[in-house]
């Protein structure tokens, strides 16, 4: 029997691994750490288990990285079993009923709550980078009347690298902090302009004595009026939203834009990137799926019929808004978007839709299968209805996710760029296909009577 200490640290907590191959004994120290004592070994302290010193080493096997801490990271903590979410220690309660969005953003960056200077001086800096490029403009109106929004918006982030070259100065601090300004400035214009375009009404440009949500929501309705004054409903209801979509810790948008931002490329790259991830129906685009499916539903008399098709797994259907890769009781997200769906209903009317969504969730909540499986409902559940209230389309939902999640997008890159630990990602794989075979002689059993010149031609 062999023993190998793998880590200095081992002499204080430590798993121990006898390799049955070998009947060799190491010992992974194990770390704790964080309020929250999160305790874990390191992925790289398995290499040493190898069968003979030739060997790569022990690998770990995590398809979608259901048991594996890509970071350390002081951001964001989340208890999914007993439904917690704080930004940097604050509970996200607390910040939806008293913070402001830009607030919310401040705090995600710096790690502490502005003083009223540093606040003034973030809002003046975001207010004063709201417009861009004319080309921009342009650029957006050059797609199909039908375009997604979310396309129309990825491609329109990409673009802004191509305007702010100085932006893959990704080690000086102040082209970090302008380009992050840019993107949380710049993305709800060019939102706005997105949903313009497919409204095929005339892009309105910022209007900077606004609040950021007020002056979004300008941007997107304002007709013929000299000011546009917001639904004050709205304005809470839309501020509200932002700030609970703001940052969730390793996302799969959240570890797209870490992966991207890890190559060294300028943040308008990578927010791209995580704007395309969060397109998708699992991910952000979860709200846009719900309001589908409760169309769908159409009557509260249907939805028995829906949840037993669910439950067999006949349909393609999944539902909706429920269930969650890291929750596993209610999204604490969803009882303050359910309570903030009951304040803007009660100022534009019920509407049937929420009624069915009203029962969809009692139903589900009672039945077993979503109960033995733990799924309730998340974020996007009553997102989407309100919005809906608020006069915005369905494909533009995931929109409005994607202008508050820029926040916590660059937040998280910013954290992984100064992370003297962090490489650029390059998870390893499992190699499964053919072991080396010879090409020539499948030339031969392929093309037995051809010549390796006639082929190659
Ligand atoms: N409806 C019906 N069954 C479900 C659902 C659902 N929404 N979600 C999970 N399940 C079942 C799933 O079939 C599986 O059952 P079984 O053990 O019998 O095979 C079990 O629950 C575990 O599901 P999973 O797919 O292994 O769980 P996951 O952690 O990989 O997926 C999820 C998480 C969010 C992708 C998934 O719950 C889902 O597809 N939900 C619907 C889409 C949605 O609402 N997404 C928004 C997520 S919150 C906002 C965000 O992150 O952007």
């Amino acid at each position: 029997m062999t023993s190998t200490n793998v880590s200095e640290a081992s002499a204080q907590d430590a798993l121990d691994i006898r390799d049955s191959r070998t009947d060799a004994h190491y010992s992974a120290a194990v770390k704790t750490e964080g309020p929250e004592g999160d305790t874990y070994i390191r992925a790289s302290d398995l290499r040493a288990v190898k069968k003979d010193a030739s060997e790569f080493g022990l690998l770990s096997y995590d398809p979608a990285f259901m048991n594996t801490a890509s970071c350390r990271s002081a951001i964001t903590f989340i208890d999914g079993d007993k439904g917690i979410l704080r930004y940097r220690g604050y509970p996200i309660e607390q910040l939806a009923e008293n913070a402001t969005f830009l607030e919310v953003a401040y705090l995600l960056r710096n790690g502490n709550l502005p003083d009223q200077t540093q606040y003034d001086s973030w809002v003046r800096d975001i207010t004063y980078h709201t417009y861009v490029h004319e080309n921009i403009r342009k650029f957006l109106e050059g797609f199909r009347y039908d375009a997604h929004p979310m396309s129309m918006l990825c491609s329109a982030t990409a673009a802004l690298s191509s305007f702010y070259p100085q932006a893959r100065d990704i080690h000086d601090p102040h082209q970090r902090y302008i380009s992050i300004i840019r993107l949380i400035s710049k993305l709800p214009t060019m939102a706005a302009f997105a949903y313009r375009h497919v409204k095929g009404l005339p892009f309105i440009y910022p209007d900077n004595d606004l609040s950021y949500v007020e002056n979004f929501l300008s941007m997107v309705a304002r007709m013929s009026e000299p000011k546009y004054e917001a639904n004050p409903v709205f304005v809470k209801a839309l501020e509200v939203l932002f700030i609970l979509h703001a940052d969730h810790e390793q996302n799969c948008s959240t570890s797209a834009v870490r992966a991207i931002g890890s190559s060294g490329v300028d943040p308008f790259s990578a927010v791209a990137g995580g704007i395309a991830a969060l397109f998708g129906p699992l991910h952000g685009g979860a709200n846009e799926a719900v309001l589908r499916m409760i169309t769908e539903i159409g009557d509260k008399k249907n939805i028995p019929a829906f949840i037993e098709s669910v439950k067999s797994g006949k349909g393609e259907h999944r539902l909706m808004g429920f269930g969650h890769r890291v929750y596993k009781s209610y999204d604490p997200r969803a009882r303050i978007v359910k309570k903030l769906a009951d304040e803007v209903f009660a100022q534009v009317g019920m509407d049937k839709d929420l009624e069915i969504a009203l029962e969809l969730e009692r139903i589900a909540l009672s039945d077993d299968y979503f109960i033995a499986r733990k799924l309730y409902p998340n974020v996007d559940f009553y997102t989407g209805l309100i919005y809906r209230s608020m006069a915005f389309p369905t494909d533009f939902f995931t929109v409005l996710f994607a202008v508050a999640r820029v926040s916590g997008w660059l937040a998280q890159w910013e954290e992984m760029i100064l992370d003297k630990e962090q490489k650029i990602a390059r998870p390893r794989q499992i190699y499964i296909g053919e072991g080396e075979r010879s090409y020539t002689d499948q030339l031969r059993e392929k093309f037995p009577r051809a010549r390796k010149d006639s082929i190659r031609k």
